[in-house]
């Protein structure tokens, strides 16, 4: 990995339900940084949920908007960002926070994530009959994606604060 600008943003990446938003919140707060997050700023920018964008445009859509909302943030002032899980599949979206960035990929299990996952309103893929399924075919399609994060994290079994300390120990 190359060397991430010094003072630049803080990117976290990973699977739905890895604590990208706690973690991120309490990076951001350590490092006196404006937090941000990406699922967030995409249904401000649509103006509509997540679910909806997903329902009424279709994913490529929403993964559209996701990009254009990610490139709008990597070109701000320094910030901690955490991304939707599919964010950092887009080859476009990866190389503008590689270079704007410094990324961390919380790494998690399945029986993490699965209990992470009860709150599926922005969460539109796991709205099916096995989230356990989706999340661990997921796991086998992204994983080697987020392995190019600059930094990765093994949250294993620890809470967020443990998680977010280990996150300020690496960058
Ligand atoms: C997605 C993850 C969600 C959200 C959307 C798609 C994904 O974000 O962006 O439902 O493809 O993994 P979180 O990772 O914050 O749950």
């Amino acid at each position: 990995a190359t060397a991430p600008p010094q003072g630049g943003s803080i990117v976290l990446v990973g699977l739905m339900g890895a604590g990208k938003t706690t973690i991120g919140r309490l990076l951001a707060a350590r490092l006196n940084l404006e937090f941000v997050d990406s699922d967030e700023e995409i249904e401000r920018a649509a103006g509509c949920s997540i679910a909806d964008l997903f329902q009424k445009y279709g994913e490529a859509e929403f993964r559209r908007g996701e990009h254009m909302v990610l490139r709008r943030l990597m070109s701000g002032p320094p910030i901690v960002l955490a991304t939707g899980g599919g964010a950092f599949m887009d080859p476009r979206t990866r190389a503008c926070v590689r270079e704007n960035a410094t990324s961390v990929w919380l790494r998690c299990t399945l029986p993490v994530l699965l209990e992470r996952v009860q709150d599926r309103t922005h969460r539109p893929l796991l709205n099916v009959e096995s989230p356990a399924t989706v999340l661990s075919d997921l796991m086998r399609a992204r994983h080697p994606v987020y392995a190019e994060a600059d930094i990765i994290v093994d949250c294993g079994d620890d809470n967020v604060e443990h998680s977010a300390e280990k996150v300020l120990g690496a960058i």
